[in-house]
This record gives C-alpha cells, structure tokens and sequence, in this order.
C-alpha cells in the first residue's frame, strides 16, 4: 500500500466551512456509463475561499461556479478542492460512473436488471463531488433520465412533481423532497418492477401511498412487508406519538444489497430478504425479521432522518434509539419475554464476543479509520440496551416526555448523543451524569454479588461488586451507573417487599460504586435472590445461585424473563463442569434433579409454547465459548451435544407427546401458532437425536405444508447428521434451485454441516448454479455460516479452515471490501485461542494484510487485530 489509510478522531469534529442548502441532480443512466449533473446552492460559513469536496471512483467532466466554466481546482483520489470561491453560489459538476462495473455496492450500483443506490455512510461521494457528511443539510430535487422499456419506474426521494418522454425510447421522472437531509439519505431506483398498493391515513389526516416495489412475480411475497408497514406506522403514532410526514412511502426489495436496509427518505431500499415472504419460501423467524426491519427502518424517519447524526462517531444516536424502538414494536405486537430472551441472547453471545476482541469501542466511538466498520453489535444492539437502560431509569411516561423534548429540541437538525441524555435528563429530573460514561467506555463489566442473610436483624445484605476490565482501546475503566433489578422470595414463592432503611424500595438499585452494599430491611426468612431481572443492563453478573434455588427460580420467579435466565444459569453449571469433564477425559454427568426442573418445564401447563420453546433451546456454541480462554472448541461442543442428548433420552415420552400435540393442519402467522411451532420444533431437534429422530424427521419434512416446519425437519437432520440428509437436501435443492432467497436456507446448512468433510463440500457447493461470491446474502448464507456457526470445522487444526477464509477474503478484498470486512471478524479474535491456532491464524492474517490493494475496511482491522 503506498499511503496508509487515515483515521479521523471524535474530538477533532469541526463544523463545516461551507454548507450546501439545495442540491439539483440530474441522473442520465446507462450501465456502463451514467452522467450526473449536480447544481448546488453554496454558502461560504467560515472564512476560507477554497472548498473541498469529497469524490472517489468518479470520471469529472467539468466544474461551473455561477455559469462559468471554472479551472480552478485540484484533485486527489477522494477530493476535490475548488478555489478563488466567492461567498454565496451556484456550483455546477458533471461527473461520469459506471454502474455495471460496482460490486461493491455503495453509491449507484445495478442489482440484477435494476439501478439503484446505497449512499450510508460514505456512498454519495462515489455518485458526485460533494460535503458527503451528515450535518450538511439539503433540499434535493432529482431527474432521473432512463430507459423507459427497461425501467418503466424511475423513483427518488420526496413527491414526484413532473415527468415526461424522450427520443430514443428514453423518459424521465422529476423528484421533490421537501425535507432538507444529509447526503446519505439519498436515493435512487430504477427498474422494471411488480408494485403492491396501499393506503394509510396518519392521525393528523395525511393521506399516504404506500408501494412495495419487487421483482416482477413476486407479488403474491409482498403482503407481510406491507402489513407490517402499515403495523409500524399506527404503532409509532400509539406508542411515540410519531406520524409520518410525506405523501408517500416506498419500500424496494433488492437481491444485491451488503446489509438488511436502508433509511433513505421516503425511499427505502430493502435486502429481498427483509421484504419476500410467503408461507412456502419463509419460516417464522423470517417473518418475524420482516417485521422488525420493515418497523426499524420506518422508525429511522423520526430517530434518524428528522432529527440525524452531526457526525459519523453519534452513529449510535439513530442506531441505537432506533433498535430500541423496533425491539419495543415488536415486543408489543409479540411475545415480550421471547423477544427480550433473544436481544440478551446476542448481547451475551456476539456483543460481549466483539467487546473483547480487538475491535472493541464504546458505543460512540472515538476513532475511525472506515465507517463502515463500525456498524456493529456494539453501536446497534449495546447502543439498544444503553436507551433501554435510560427507558428502565426513567419509566415509560417520563421516557417518552424525554423524546417529546428530544424532538421539540433537534427537529430538523444535526444532533449529538450528548443532545440525547441532556434532553432525557432535563425532561425527567433523573441525573445521568455518571450514565454517560457508558457513551465513552468500551468492554463488558464484570460484576460480582455476594449475599448474607441475618436471622437476629432480619436483614438480607446484597454485596455488588463491579470490574470492567481493560480492553484493547481503553486500559483504563471506571464504574458505570447499572441499573441492577432485584426482587427477593420466600421459600414458599411470595415476593418479600424492599425495604432499606425504613423506607420501601425499588426493584431498580442504582448501582454506581466500585463496590456498594444494599441492606435490606424486614426480611423474615433466608430469602431467594433474583439478580439481573430482566437483564436490566448489559454485564456479566456472577453469583453462586444453588441448582435449589435456580430450580426454585425457573418455577417461582414472576417474570418470565428471570425464570428463563435461572434455567440458563442451571444448564451453564453443567455445561462448565462437563467442559471440564471432557478435558480430563471423564465421564459427562448430568443431575437428575436438572432432568426432572426441565421435565416440569415441558409439562408445565400455565407456560406459553413459545417461551417453553426458549427455555429448551441451549445456549450456543459461540456464548458458551465466551466464558473461556483459551476456548476449546471440541469440549464446547461435545459438553453441548451430551446434554442435549441426554434431556432428548430421559425426556422422550414428554417431548414426544408434545411433539404429537402441537401438530397443526393450516399455516398461520398468528403468534400463538408460531410459538406452537417454535415448540414442536424444538422438540424435534431434541428428538432427532435418538432412536425415534430418523423417522420423525423424515415424516415431518414429507408432511410439512410450510418452510418453517420443513427447514426444521432439514437442520434437525443436519444438526443430529441423520442418514435421510442427503435426500432431504436433494429434494429441496431440485425444488428451490432457480431461487437464490430460498436456497440461502439450503447454503446455511451447507455452511453448518457438522460432518467431517464438510469444507471439502462446501467448496463443492460453490459452483451451485444459484451461488455467487458477487451475492452478499449467498456469501454470508454458506461462507459466514462456516466461519460463525461451524466451530470445529472452521477451527480445525490441519488449519484448513483458515485457509479457506484467505481465499475468500482475497476475492471479497477487491470485489466487496465491506462484505469482506464483516467476513475476517472471527480471525480477529484469535487470542481466544490455543498457541497452535493463534498462529494459524495469525499466519493468514498477515497474507491478507500484505495485499498490494488491501481496502481501508480491511487494514483497519487486520491492523488492531495485529497489535499488541
Ligand atoms: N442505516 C441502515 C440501518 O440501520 C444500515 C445500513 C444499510 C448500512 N446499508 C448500509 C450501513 C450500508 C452501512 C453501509 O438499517
Ligand atoms: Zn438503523
């Protein structure tokens, strides 16, 4: 690499010298070859006359400031500095891409036969010279010139205000936004498309289009996008008080798009996967993420476009509020506890992983080399779990006048996290001034409880303790403000009320020191502690819970939430002392107290199916391999496969009398049907496992009038490596061949494949005629899928695997730089492991970092990952 790429830090943020305040765009489009026209309205802010504006991958063809051809100018590789400006004017720049040759989809690219464009974070500047960051605010009004036989629809952002037909079989179509936004908002689409119609008037009367552009024969996939759409929108005027602000809204579902979807005003562009749905080609759970990212991105039009990020560094300030909000959607129109089980699921799984690995950063992140890097678990999912924090500190009605202020305050502009907690702070009373730090510090505090019980006082004393421990970015932590939510039993299940100090008390402590005691009052027998309820902030909590009292919590405690996690506390015991076990080349045990508290779960009748189902399900392979280091990933896996093995064996009869049960004859995605289904199939993966699995499994996947019901039927047999997989997987592959969406499911298993020569298959997989390393979803459905989720194939220690992640890392390096970047995550937290695969996979790290043309995404992290 000849110039080593840059980074930009959070306190170097300056206002901008300049800002643009009406942006014209004229788009000519051809393949190989699209023209824009961009005509600014510039005013000078500071006191300098050059302007400098950001461009890459771009042919400039000329400049005009005022109507005069300008020659001013110099250009490097990402800029273009224009001199000898005066204060106030109309800057003309016409510039050249070539949409056909983009596979790195950013900026205007084609996604199969259509345009379009992907312009967050940094993707405007690859469509025109411009101020390419968030707090430069413009009204744009877009033409777009196309072909009118093969893009019959020409969309942008805004109110289409004009359009007409051209020579040469060319049309054109005018756009108007009313509202002023940041260049990452823009976009533009244009293709040939099935479109699905609908209507919603918001509670001040506005009239709203609704259109979901797909791919032509893909109607009949588009109803549960709309329908959730239209969900998402009554519930944010219910719940936020938010109603939407433009005539029309339109949805289009793309297959070549790097991650789920995008906010751009009036216009979002959808992964197809976030979008097609119908009973034949979607499970539940991809009905499920259509809802929530159908509802993210139509929140993103408050908590993001109306009111967006001053700088890249408060990405969290939209991410994070509006991952919150679409996880409060979808647990209000759902299960609560299911949704809250799965969050915590991947906070403790692949946040915590992220946290400690060389990449871990605060959820405001102080230094930056590629944006695109930082859009990750941490800033989404940790940022989540720091608004939920505020949400449990405040309560709901003082939270909700916290974003009414939030809004009054910042509407229409460019704000900052530190904007955020001021107005919460301010609209409630509540101070966070300590909370903050939870913006600036990186990593997962460890904190420790320790109890005492005092027959003589009554008292029961709760020890908290907390550590966060250095992590590569940040040597030194101090304590955060954790909300710790307690409640406390009697042997007999009643809840005993908190008292401290003469007064009762809040579930919520406020935990805020190093170490702090909490004295409870009246307290007249050795209570049962439930710690963490609700998961009420994002820590690893220790204390030495008995297997009673976790049996006690499992059936006892009044949240469903905290009976899940003492479930999960029980099966971590046995898990750890198994792991144990198998290092020492002893026997596996598992207590029968352990068989009957799960038996009681199963045959409880007062429980949800849904949430029966959350019980049963184990936590994964990758958290488990989170409490270790070095991580042994054949024990992980050995420990995980005995216990499951050995509930299936004791709980036969009761798992398949449930099985039998839940059988249903029609396919709806009603909630209670999913959980029924969620249940069965959970039972079937247990089941697969014994005498019984082979012909359940079979039976199953012939019977099976939905994809839920037979994708279950597919990974149990890959899962438990039954003789019937190959033909299972052959009748599915004949059936779906011709759908790349669908064969996703199918590449997943691939990628999963527990067999011992599963890469040598998984090469073969490749040259499926529905794979392509071009494909982001096809990549991440068998590559990601054998890098994330097959640990002991990936980590074998022939190295193989390693290799394997080279050459694809290699291709993606050039053709997809962020599809590559978001590849090489499980390299980089190689330290967890022994000294042979840490310089295995050292070894491949620093093949990929010697690359002549290495992307900045990819040096940005091999580079930390190489560090100390
Ligand atoms: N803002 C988008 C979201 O939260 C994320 C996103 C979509 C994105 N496409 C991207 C981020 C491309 C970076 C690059 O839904
Ligand atoms: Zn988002």
């Amino acid at each position: 690499m000849s110039q080593l790429p840059q980074a930009k830090f959070r306190n170097d943020y300056t206002s901008p010298e300049f800002t643009i305040t009406d942006l014209d765009l004229t788009f000519d489009l051809f393949d190989d070859s699209t023209t824009v026209i961009a005509v600014s309205k510039v005013i000078k802010l500071g006191t300098c006359n050059s302007l400098t504006l950001d461009g890459e991958h771009m042919e400039l063809v000329g400049v005009k400031v005022d109507d005069i051809k300008w020659q001013d100018y110099q250009r490097s590789k990402t800029n273009l500095t224009i001199n000898n400006l005066p204060d106030n004017f109309t800057l003309t720049i016409e510039t050249k891409t070539n949409p056909s040759a983009n596979t790195a989809l950013e900026g205007l690219y084609k996604s199969g036969g259509a345009f379009c464009t992907q312009c967050e974070a940094e993707g405007f500047r690859r469509i025109t010279y411009f101020l390419d960051r968030p707090d430069v605010l413009a009204k744009y009004t877009t033409t777009v010139i196309a072909d009118k036989a093969e893009n019959p629809y020409l969309l942008s952002n805004g109110n289409r205000i004009d359009s007409g037909d051209l020579e040469q079989g060319r049309h054109w179509v005018k756009w108007q936004d009313p509202h002023p936004k940041p260049s990452y908002l823009f976009a533009l689409v244009a293709g040939q498309f099935d479109v699905l119609r609908d209507q919603f008037t918001t509670k001040t009367g506005r009239k709203v289009d609704l259109e979901i552009f797909v791919d032509q024969g893909n109607l009949d996939r588009a109803p549960h996008a709309m329908a959730s759409l239209i969900n998402a929108m009554k519930w944010d005027e219910q719940r936020f008080g938010l109603a939407y602000d433009l005539d029309i809204y339109m949805i289009v579902a793309v297959d070549f798009f790097n991650m789920g979807a995008m906010e751009n005003k009036g216009l979002n562009v959808f992964n197809s996967k976030y979008v097609l749905a119908n009973d034949q080609t979607a499970t539940d759970a991809d009905y499920l993420g259509i809802e929530a990212v159908i509802g993210h991105e139509y929140f993103h039009n408050w908590t993001g476009n109306r009111i967006t990020c001053r700088d890249w560094f408060q990405l969290s300030l939209k991410e994070g509020l509006t991952v919150f909000r679409d996880q409060e959607f979808s647990s209000d129109l759902g299960s609560r506890a299911v949704n809250r089980i799965n969050n915590v699921r991947i906070i403790r799984g692949p946040q915590f992983a992220e946290d400690s690995s060389p990449m871990s950063h605060p959820i405001r992140p102080e230094k930056v080399i590629e944006m695109n890097n930082f859009y990750t678990l941490t800033v989404y999912e940790k940022g989540s779990e720091v608004i939920r924090m505020i949400h449990t500190l405040l309560g709901e009605e003082k939270f909700q006048q916290g974003i009414q202020l939030y809004v009054e305050r910042h509407d229409g502009t460019a704000a900052t996290c530190d904007d955020f907690v001021a107005a919460m702070e301010e609209a409630s009373g509540v101070d966070l001034s300590q909370f903050r730090l939870w913006y600036s510090q990186s990593g997962t505090p460890n904190v420790t409880a320790t109890t005492q019980y005092n027959p003589d006082k009554q008292t029961f004393t709760l020890q908290l303790e907390q550590h966060t421990p250095a992590t590569q970015d940040q040597p030194q932590k101090q304590a955060l403000h954790i909300p710790m939510n307690v409640e406390l039993y009697q042997a007999d299940g009643q809840i005993i009320p908190l008292q401290i100090q003469g007064s009762p008390c809040d579930n919520v402590l406020d935990f805020k020191q190093d170490q702090q005691s909490f004295v409870f009052e009246n307290v007249s027998e050795q209570p049962i502690i439930s710690l963490l309820r609700e998961f009420s902030a994002p820590i690893k909590l220790t204390y030495d819970h008995s297997d009673q009292e976790l049996m006690f919590l499992m059936v006892n405690a009044q949240n469903e939430f905290a009976r899940w996690d003492a479930g999960q506390n029980l099966i971590a015991k046995y898990l750890r002392t198994n792991i144990a076990a198998y290092q020492q080349n002893q026997a596996f045990e598992l207590n029968d107290n352990v068989i009957d508290a799960f038996r009681g779960v199963i045959l409880s009748a007062e429980l949800e199916p849904a949430f029966i189902a959350e019980m049963l399900t184990l936590p994964s392979q990758n958290e488990v391999a989170g409490w270790y280091k070095p991580v042994d990933v054949d024990a992980i896996n050995a420990a995980l496969g005995f216990i499951k093995q050995t509930l299936a064996v004791e709980l036969i009869d009761e798992l398949t009398a449930t099985y039998h049960s839940l059988k249903q004859s029609e396919y709806t995605i009603e909630h209670a049907a999913i959980g029924q289904r969620s249940l069965r199939n959970v039972c079937l993966s247990y089941l697969a496992t014994t005498d019984i699995g082979e012909s359940l499994v079979c039976q199953q996947f012939e019977s099976a009038n939905n994809m839920t019901d037979t994708m279950a039927a597919m990974s149990a047999a890959n899962q438990a490596q039954l003789t019937c997989r190959e033909a299972l997987m052959k009748t599915f592959s004949d059936k779906w061949s011709h759908d790349g969406l669908v064969m996703d499911k199918w590449f997943m298993l691939q990628g999963t494949n527990p067999a011992k020569d599963a890469l040598s298959m998984i090469r073969t997989t490749m040259d499926h005629s529905a794979f392509s390393l071009k494909n982001p979803n096809r990549t991440r459905s068998l590559v990601g899928a054998f890098f994330n989720n097959n640990p002991v194939n990936f980590h074998a220690v022939d190295g193989s695997g390693y290799q394997f992640a080279t050459e694809i890392l290699l291709f993606l390096n050039e053709s997809n730089p962020q599809v590559a970047s978001r590849m090489i995550d499980p390299l980089l937290k190689y330290r967890q492991f022994d000294e042979t695969r840490q310089q295995l996979i050292r070894t491949e790290l620093e093949k990929v970092s010697k690359l002549d043309n290495l992307a900045k995404d990819l040096f940005e992290k091999i580079t930390k990952a190489l560090e100390a």
